[in-house]
């Protein structure tokens, strides 16, 4: 018996110690690498196991209206487009050098989540990945039931939408003093100024 259980030990130990040369040698630690289709697979099916099935099943309390929809675009803009992009591509220089990155919401392994599954995640986060707990944890928040509407409509989103949106993005002072020098320029008020849109993005590899 004792034997069996030394044997298990070092079994799992040699698989354990396997699995971490398997991703150091892929690539070591880098976040710039995608995840494996298994890492995948356990992953998600881990997150599932984990919610419990009352939120899971859960059902939004909040009717979608054009108003709870337009909140929803100015919190999303504000908190979640660094990483998920406005358009929930997760096509922004945060969301897709993460790993694992921002996922594409609008394919349909987000879609396939129940709207209780949604909220769970913006809530409480997810463990290990960049995606952050938004809430308290509770099964109420009405903010956080309204971004589930938001995730529901991203196909629905328009360009008028999309550059409210825009406008609502987090920005820094420099950002802020570049644009209003853009704008000083396209104006004519200081014609020596070339206009710099686009200077402050990182050299691509
Ligand atoms: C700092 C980056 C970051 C921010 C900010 C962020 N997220 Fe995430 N989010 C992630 C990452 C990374 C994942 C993927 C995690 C994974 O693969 O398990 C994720 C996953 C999700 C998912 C699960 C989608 C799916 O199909 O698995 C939802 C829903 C979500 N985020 C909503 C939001 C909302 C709403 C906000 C704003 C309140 C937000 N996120 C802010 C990084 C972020």
């Amino acid at each position: 018996m004792r034997v069996r259980t030394v044997a298990v030990v070092l079994i799992l130990g040699v698989v354990i110690l396997g699995a971490a040369l398997f991703v150091t040698s892929a690539g070591g630690f880098s976040a710039r690498s995608e995840p494996t289709a298994a890492e995948r697979i356990v992953a998600r099916a881990l997150r599932r196991w984990a919610t419990p099935r009352q939120a899971r099943t859960a059902t939004n309390p909040v009717p979608f209206s054009s108003d709870a929809w337009a909140e929803a675009r100015a919190h999303f803009a504000d908190h979640c487009a660094t990483c998920h992009a406005n358009d929930g591509s997760g096509q922004t220089d945060i969301g897709r050098n993460l790993y694992p990155k921002a996922p594409d919401m609008r394919l349909a392994e987000t879609e396939r989540l129940t709207d209780g599954e949604l909220y769970w995640i913006i809530e409480n986060g997810i463990r290990l990945t960049g995606m952050p707990a938004w809430g308290q944890g509770g099964s109420d928040d009405a903010d956080t039931w309204k971004l589930v509407h938001f995730i529901r409509h991203l196909k629905d989103l328009t360009p008028e939408q999309l550059a409210e949106m825009e406008s609502l993005n987090p920005k820094s002072p420099a950002d802020i003093q570049e644009e209003r020098e853009d704008l000083d320029f396209l104006s004519g008020k200081d014609p020596e100024r070339q206009a710099t849109k686009g200077a402050h993005q990182h050299p691509k590899e």
